[in-house]
């Protein structure tokens, strides 16, 4: 082999590995949306619209915003991937014995979905996160 065709060759391959070190390990969804910014403006917003809601609206009467959306948004950050612990009531505890129907749970995640296509979220990171919250309703109804 040439003295050339060496320096190719080892250029070639220092530059593939240059290249598979830059390459990062698969980025979370929680990263890939925004992290802690964005979840905290989505339940913001969705937020907004719960309280005033006409047939949910009641159920938080006396619930402090600032907690529930600090709450939301450490839940959903550990369900997606980001570097989040939950250390909130359980879903049975919080939601036991308020009686929540199955269409008042729909009302709520359409809010959250709302406020999801509001920040710019695209449809497929909305419904990986809906993907997510969608067994909570077995914690949350009938309760
Ligand atoms: C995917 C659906 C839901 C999720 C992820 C969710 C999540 C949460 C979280 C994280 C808390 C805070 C728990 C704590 O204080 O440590 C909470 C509390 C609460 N949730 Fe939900 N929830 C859901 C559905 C619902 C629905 C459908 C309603 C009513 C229509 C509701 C009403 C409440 C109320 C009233 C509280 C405050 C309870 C209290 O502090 O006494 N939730 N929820």
């Amino acid at each position: 082999m040439s003295k050339h065709c060496i320096r190719l060759t080892v250029s070639a391959i220092l530059s593939a590995l240059i290249s598979a070190c830059a390459t990062s390990p698969e980025q979370s969804l929680y990263d890939e949306i925004g992290g802690h910014k964005t979840l905290n403006t989505i339940y913001g917003v969705a937020i907004t619209r719960i309280y005033t809601d006409p047939v949910i609206g009641h159920y938080f009467k006396g619930v402090p915003k600032k907690h529930l959306r600090d709450q939301l948004v450490l839940q959903t950050c550990e369900l997606i991937g980001g570097p989040c612990e939950y250390d909130g009531k359980s879903m049975e505890e919080s939601h036991k014995d308020l009686n929540i129907k199955e269409r008042e749970f729909y009302i709520l995640v359409e809010y959250v979905q709302g406020a999801m296509r509001d920040v710019g979220l695209t449809y497929q990171q909305e419904n990986r996160i809906l993907k997510k919250l969608a067994p909570i309703k077995y914690e949350t109804v009938y309760l």
